[in-house]
């Protein structure tokens, strides 16, 4: 990786996902960097060298950079805020009760850059923020400054008031958990949103200084509007969960009808209109994107009146996915499962990360206890996080607590239960030693919510075995409609 030619001053405010992955990545290409954090644990922890979210490379790029000087965390405020030319916001945005995003953190992130600025300023806007919100930051830092007797530059000012420079830029992030350095570090692209005037050029020539390293190989920077910098964001999330939604309807739907959806999904990805990416059927997405931000774009559709049909039926179909394998255990069981056990494989909304937030992992177990079975779990790496998730879910029930264990070995998780569901595609779930896995299990049953296995093998080796929309011998349809085929352009 090509490093920075002269060393900027960063500031990141929020040490979550984004913002450490954004700040170690940065400190890592040279530059000098404070991270901020309200949460006094998670600065403590990151000062004493355990990064505290689990994601592949993060802790040596902390180590190193902590090491050589170029990043620092801190709880103070001012400090941090006087420390960067460039201060990127990247708190979280959750949903409200409404859908909309939350965005009393950003603002109140806005408010202390006003608060404790005595110089210029770009500040980045790198949370998933509706249209709109860059001039509302902007808004709130001004408000502040004038307090403080200060106009921004391109404002009207009072006489006497002294001038300061700050530029909102929306530069929306793209990273996915689990491969997050590797997404920083190598972006399929940077789109920057600045305003259409002379301070917007002048963060724009800064950006580009910033993420010069990036560009080397190619030119990755799409240069637009604020706006359409955030709506960027929420449209690319809203494809990614539509596609999804799509390919779990039709694998129900496939079910149904004896067809096989690895079939179909090879079919359709190999037409390079289609491509093969987010085409996996599953038990739904979760995570901390796809739900709020589904959610937070339908909403804003109402609040501009135009109705967002495709997004409503996305969140629906996904919610009713996530209780499809709860569906196939109670098909199989009965609805009440006292005195069974199941097994469960992955807690973490997907592999390599350890992010509990709305996975469907969740809803599965939550749904198994309030039904009086007994729960076994597994994760390589999710436990702790998904023992405090499990435990805010169990919370109207603490009783239920009691019938679910956790297990550091994946096969005392199948131990004498009823079933096996699987639930993240974790790489070490791929090949278990399967003669072990059936003696271990009372039955030979696995409700596979992320279609790791081959249905034909699984018969071979005497599994009874259901996936989502995988059938193990597809039988021709005797009957076909009658009606004309549609045309396939
Ligand atoms: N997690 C992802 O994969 C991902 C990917 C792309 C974009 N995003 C977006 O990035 C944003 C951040 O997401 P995240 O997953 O990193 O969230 P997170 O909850 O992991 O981290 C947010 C952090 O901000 C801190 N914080 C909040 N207000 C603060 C303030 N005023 N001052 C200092 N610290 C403050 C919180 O304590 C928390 O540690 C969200 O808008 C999210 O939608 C997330």
């Amino acid at each position: 990786m090509f490093k920075q030619e002269k060393q900027m001053q960063i500031t990141i405010i929020g040490s979550g996902y984004v913002g450490l992955v954004t700040g170690t990545c940065l400190a890592e290409l040279g530059n000098d960097v404070v991270c901020l954090d309200m949460a006094a644990d998670k600065i403590r922890s990151l000062n004493s060298g355990v990064v505290p979210i689990y994601e592949p490379g993060l802790d040596d790029l902390v180590v190193r950079n902590r090491k050589q000087g170029r990043l620092q965390f801190t709880t103070d405020t001012a400090l941090a805020i006087e420390h960067g030319d460039v201060i990127f916001i990247a708190v979280g945005t959750p949903p409200q009760e409404d859908g909309s995003a939350d965005l009393s953190y950003a603002l109140s992130a806005a408010s202390d850059i006003g608060r404790w600025m005595r110089t210029d300023k770009v500040v980045v806007n790198k949370s998933t923020v509706p249209v709109g919100t860059a001039e509302r930051v902007h808004h709130a830092i001004s408000i502040e400054l004038s307090k403080r007797g200060i106009d921004l530059e391109g404002t009207n000012s009072s006489e006497g008031n002294t001038r300061l420079r700050c530029a909102v830029v929306s530069n929306p992030e793209f990273l996915k958990e689990g491969a997050a350095v590797e997404d920083f570090m190598r972006p399929d692209r940077i789109v920057l949103g600045v305003s259409n005037d002379a301070l917007g050029q002048w963060a724009l020539s800064q950006m580009r200084h910033l993420y010069a390293p990036f560009n080397r190989h190619h030119e990755r920077t799409l240069v637009m509007s604020q706006r359409a910098a955030e709506m960027t964001k929420y449209a690319a999330n809203a494809m990614l969960a539509t596609r999804i939604s799509f390919m779990n309807e039709l694998a129900n739907l496939s079910e149904r009808l004896n067809v096989d959806i690895e079939s179909v999904r090879q079919g359709m990805g190999s037409d390079p209109r289609i491509g093969y990416g987010f085409l996996y059927a599953g038990a739904g997405y979760g995570g901390s994107c796809f739900p709020k931000d589904v959610k937070a774009l339908h909403r804003t559709g109402i609040e501009q009146g135009v109705a967002m049909q495709i997004l409503s039926a996305v969140e629906h179909v996904n919610q009713r996915q996530k209780h499809r394998l709860l569906d196939k255990v109670i098909a199989q069981f009965g609805g009440d499962l006292r005195g069974h056990t199941f097994g469960i494989w992955g807690l973490a909304f997907k592999p390599e990360t350890d992010d509990m937030r709305e996975a469907p992992s969740r809803t599965v177990i939550n749904g198994l206890l309030r039904a009086g079975a007994r729960v076994q779990v597994h994760d390589p790496v999710a436990m702790e996080t998904g023992q405090l998730a499990l435990q805010e879910d169990l919370m109207d029930v603490p009783e239920l607590w009691g019938q679910l264990s956790f297990h550091d070995d994946l096969m005392d998780a199948a131990d004498g239960a009823d079933a096996l569901l699987i639930l993240t595609e974790w790489k070490s779930y791929r090949s278990p030693n399967f003669q072990q896995l059936k003696s271990r299990l009372k039955n030979a049953l696995i409700f596979d919510g992320r279609n790791l296995f081959d249905p034909q093998q699984m018969e071979q080796a005497c599994f009874s075995y259901h996936g989502i929309g995988r059938v193990s011998r597809p039988t021709t349809p005797t009957t076909y409609p009658s009606a004309s085929m549609a045309t396939t352009d």
